[in-house]
């Protein structure tokens, strides 16, 4: 008799996961203030509050809140100087909106291999990418376990390039005990409805410096300078990438609850990586000693089907949903192979056809992902993820037998 759910077999569960957003009646006594208040927009109080909490949770002396994180991303590229025909240095695991804001910019995204057994940029081979043309190096949190700050930071002093981290996925995420976000020049979050922080939409900068601050500032408001500006710029310019009050209020009343959920994410990704790495065939890709905090916008380890007596990762995936675990992978295509960046959109005449980086090609077959709302699970459900993953592992012969 079937043992495996896959096969007929009893799952190990049937309830969900819970699911996001969250529910606060706070969030809503957000909305009703604003409402009442009749500022919805330009001249509320909200998006510059939430512009200095934020800030100061991540640790960056300033936060300029947008529309979304591509915009984040365009601002702080053009606010770093990237001038069309520039290189942005940048990792393929990535979203798209990574490399389509380095295309807004009219620059040149170069692609540089993420590190073995990780969905991260590899600082070693930063360098070697390296030209004339080379502004900016764009590194991302992926799924929240942040990249290699200090080598990174090293380098761009080195060849005086600006940074900008994609932070889009790494709320609350610490390295060495500072938030994401606050190392780099810039740092650009999101908060479109699957992150961590949520509005629905919107974005923000991270900043540090004074000077890039105000360009920024000018940037995402049609070339309106601070009021109390430092630093005049000749014809200031910019266009209008605000955020609303609306979505200041929600993301001010749920940045009270970000450092406990973050901290419950993170208490379950090293309950994961601790299990999973017991079980033979899945690799766990736990946070570098030095990333004091995950960002845990996802669970991430690797596949591997040889260890695996040879079954494939999306038999494995298949069977480990019959149990009732939404386990799946994230991006299975390197970016330089994305079709829209040969379309010439933006006037870049590029060709990736050369191309190739072992190391990203080879996790976009291998790797698993847990989304967040997962690791805000319990500890019975977390156990369960675990038990699923035994079961498999024990009755491998039978997952043999259905796929032959
Ligand atoms: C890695 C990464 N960068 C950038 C973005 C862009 O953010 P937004 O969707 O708010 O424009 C996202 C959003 O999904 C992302 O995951």
């Amino acid at each position: 008799m079937a043992t495996l759910a896959i096969n007929g077999g009893e799952p190990v569960r049937t309830a969900g996961f819970p699911t996001w957003p969250t529910f606060d009646p706070a969030d809503l006594e957000a909305f009703e203030t604003i409402y009442e208040s009749g500022q919805w927009g330009v001249g509320g109080t909200r998006v510059p509050e939430f512009a200095q909490q934020f800030a100061k949770f991540q640790g960056a002396n300033y936060g300029i809140c947008v529309n979304s994180g591509t915009s984040a991303l365009y601002i702080a590229l053009k606010a770093a100087g990237v001038c069309p025909g520039d290189e942005v240095i940048t990792t393929p695991y990535t979203f798209q909106a990574t490399v389509v804001a380095i295309l807004m910019a009219h620059a040149v995204p170069v692609f540089v291999d993420t590190a073995t057994d990780s969905f991260l940029l590899d600082p070693s081979k930063v360098e070697a990418a390296i030209t004339e043309k080379t502004k900016a190096i764009l590194p991302v949190h992926i799924a929240g376990y942040p990249a290699d700050m200090d080598a990174l930071i090293d380098i761009a002093n080195r060849h005086n390039l600006k940074i900008v981290e994609d932070c889009a996925q790494a709320h609350g995420a610490e390295w060495r005990g500072r938030g994401v976000g606050s190392w780099g020049h810039f740092g650009c979050f999101s908060f479109q409805s699957s992150k961590n922080l949520c509005a629905g939409e919107g974005g923000i900068v991270l900043i540090n410096d004074r000077e890039l601050y105000e360009r920024a500032y000018a940037l995402h408001n049609c070339g309106r300078t601070l009021p109390d500006a430092e630093f005049g710029e000749a014809e200031p310019f910019g266009g209008n990438f605000r955020m609303t009050e609306w979505q200041a209020g929600l993301l001010l009343s749920r940045l009270t609850r970000l450092e406990a959920e973050t901290n419950y994410r993170h208490k379950n990704m090293r309950w994961l990586d601790g299990w999973f790495g017991e079980i033979p065939g899945i690799k766990v890709t736990p946070l570098d000693p030095r990333a004091t905090r995950g960002g845990c916008h996802g669970y991430k380890a690797i596949f591997d089907s040889e260890e695996f007596e040879g079954i494939s990762r999306e038999t494995f995936l298949r069977a480990m949903r019959a149990e009732g675990i939404p386990m799946g992978y994230w991006y299975t295509t390197p970016m330089y192979r994305a079709t829209f960046l040969a379309s010439n959109l933006f006037g870049q005449d590029l060709n990736y056809d050369g191309v190739q980086c072992p190391e990203t090609e080879k996790i976009c077959q291998t790797g698993l992902s847990l989304s967040q709302n997962v690791l805000m699970a319990s500890e019975e459900d977390i156990e369960d993820i675990i038990k699923a993953a035994i079961k498999i592992r024990r009755n491998v012969a039978e997952l043999k037998s259905e796929t032959s």
